[in-house]
């Protein structure tokens, strides 16, 4: 195992995801956690990472009393990037202060010292690599050499073999350090002698073996399927594990996309065959939703419907199979569970934070379910691979997100006057389409229609009419948490336009979201 022992830096999850490209396994925790936590967990390698805070900041974060004498003892390599190189030289006797040239950004460095970090480069190599710091080092600890310095002659890397111990100044994880990820390979391979083998079908049997031992043979379980991936991949895993005594449920809120349940609950049944029952709620959630216009207003009142259908899911069940199911699946991902040290003021917490069930709105406390979450230590990439290995068709793996309040967060206002649902499916599903025709889904992070309370004057057949006006909303984005908007050739915008003018009766002016996030958000409400 590699553990990554994050101290805040933005990087953190990239140096992680880029340790598992090499078949590695790593694991990232907080910076300030226990050293048991450390010591439990058995690294062979620890990479502590770079962070926004000066080593000389009062509350700078730091590794637990006793880790240096824990990894001197157990052997255990450590290499410090940035803001770790300056916590390893300060803790083990050297000296760091504030630098009189600050170094972001581009930078070039020149190798001082051979056959460690560097291996066999030679004296006076150089290569550019990915700066970002204030502070620099000014002594070494004992035992440390200078591998490389800066063209502004700043200490770029230290290292001592012997202890063990060794520091890059830069941030190799970037790909702005274009020979960082050999200088990561040639570390953890050669240096430290890790094996590569982590690969996803043994995270697969891994997690069978895992359920399989925490899920009793009488136990049940239930699941509640959103039509997204992580719900579908976790739940197939499930399935695969303990068969039938898995209950999986979907709902058709009357809020999904065009012929969205009969699209996913084919896919449920006849290619990954889950148990899983459709629960027709259309009713219970429109006729709460009538003349409701308030966007959070409609968020909580969706939110709470869906836990009662669930109530009642689980009750019939106990009535069906004459036993309480025992357990819950819940495809909650890495990020959502790595506890982090965050920077100052980024209103990030320290906190372990399982995720509410944010997809279907939360589920019924005295349901007293315990928790199965077998994508808690992957990414959403990860997860992907993860559902290709399990055959989960790749169509439904590579599909945009959707929101758990669905298309009552795109129709403003009160979704059930008139046929705003209606009209708003036809529209999303030609721009969808297009996309797809187009080669762009996957370039696209979501795309989708939004339907607008207002109407506009238009001629259309010769004819005066007042219609409704759609937009059309596409973005990328790495996570969702910021997102910029796509910029479409103006023949394809051309050619939805017309397509929509002319096949959705009510429609009779299209436009396009062209606001990044921040400031707007990705969906409407
Ligand atoms: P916003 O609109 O906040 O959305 O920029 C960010 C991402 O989250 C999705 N989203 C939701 N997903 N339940 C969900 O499961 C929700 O209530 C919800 N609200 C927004 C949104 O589609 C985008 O991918």
């Amino acid at each position: 195992l590699v553990l990554i022992l994050d101290y805040g830096s933005q990087y953190t999850h990239l140096i992680t995801r880029r340790i598992r490209s090499l078949s590695i396994f790593s694991l990232c925790i907080s910076g300030t956690s226990p050293l048991k936590t450390i010591t439990d967990l058995n690294p062979s390698v620890i990479i502590l990472s770079g962070g926004p805070h000066s080593v000389h900041a009062p509350q700078a974060p730091s590794f637990p009393d006793g880790f240096v004498e824990w990894v001197e003892k157990r052997g255990v390599f450590v290499l410090g990037i940035c803001y770790g190189l300056q916590l390893i030289v300060q803790k083990l006797g050297g000296v760091v202060t504030v630098g009189e040239k600050q170094e972001y950004g581009r930078m070039e460095i020149e190798v001082e010292r051979t056959g460690g970090l560097f291996g066999l480069k030679k004296i006076g190599d150089k290569q550019v690599v990915w700066m970002s710091h204030g502070d620099e080092v000014a002594k070494l600890p004992p035992g440390f050499e200078v591998v490389a310095r800066s063209s502004q002659n700043v200490v770029a890397a230290v290292e001592s073999v012997e202890r063990r111990f060794f520091g890059l100044q830069y941030h190799p994880e970037v790909t702005h350090s274009p020979e960082g990820m050999d200088t990561l390979r040639h570390f953890l391979f050669d240096i430290c002698g890790v094996t590569a083998g982590w690969k996803m079908e043994d995270v697969m049997e891994q997690e069978i073996k895992v359920i399989q031992r925490m899920v009793g043979p009488d136990d049940h379980v239930i699941c509640a399927l959103s039509g997204g991936v992580d719900s579908t991949v976790a739940a197939t895993l499930v399935h695969q594990a303990i068969g039938d005594r898995l209950h999986c449920v979907f709902v058709d809120n009357g809020l999904l996309r065009f012929n969205e349940q009969e699209r996913v609950m084919k896919t449920f049944k006849e290619e990954l065959h889950l148990p899983v029952t459709c629960v027709d709620a259309k009713e219970e959630f429109l006729s709460k939703l009538k003349g409701v216009v308030d966007p959070e207003a409609k968020r909580k009142i969706i939110g709470k419907e869906f836990i009662s259908v669930f109530d009642e899911f689980g009750q019939d069940l106990e009535r069906k199979i004459g036993k309480r199911p025992t357990f819950l699946v819940q495809g909650t991902l890495y990020p959502d569970v790595i506890e982090s040290c965050p920077p100052p003021g980024s209103g990030r917490n320290h906190s372990h934070t399982i995720k509410s069930h944010h997809n279907v709105g939360g589920l019924p406390k005295d349901m007293k379910l315990k928790l199965i979450e077998p994508l808690k230590l992957l990414f959403k990439d990860e997860v992907r691979e993860l559902g290709r290995i399990l055959n989960v068709p790749v169509g439904f793996l590579k599909r945009h997100p959707f929101p758990g309040p669905g298309l009552a967060v795109r129709v403003l206002g009160d979704v059930t006057e008139g046929n705003a649902l209606e009209i708003l499916r036809e529209v999303d599903e030609i721009f969808i389409e297009a996309i797809k025709r187009a080669g762009l889904y996957d370039k696209i992070w979501q795309a989708f229609a939004v339907f607008l309370p207002i109407k506009s004057v238009g001629v259309q057949g010769d004819q005066r009419t007042h219609s409704h006006v759609v937009a059309l909303r596409a973005v990328t984005s790495q996570d969702g948490m910021t997102a910029d908007w796509y910029n479409f050739e103006h023949k394809f915008l051309d050619d939805v336009s017309r397509e929509i003018c002319n096949r959705v009766r009510g429609v009779n002016r299209v436009v396009q979201d062209i606001t990044s996030k921040p400031p707007s958000t990705i969906e409407w409400e």
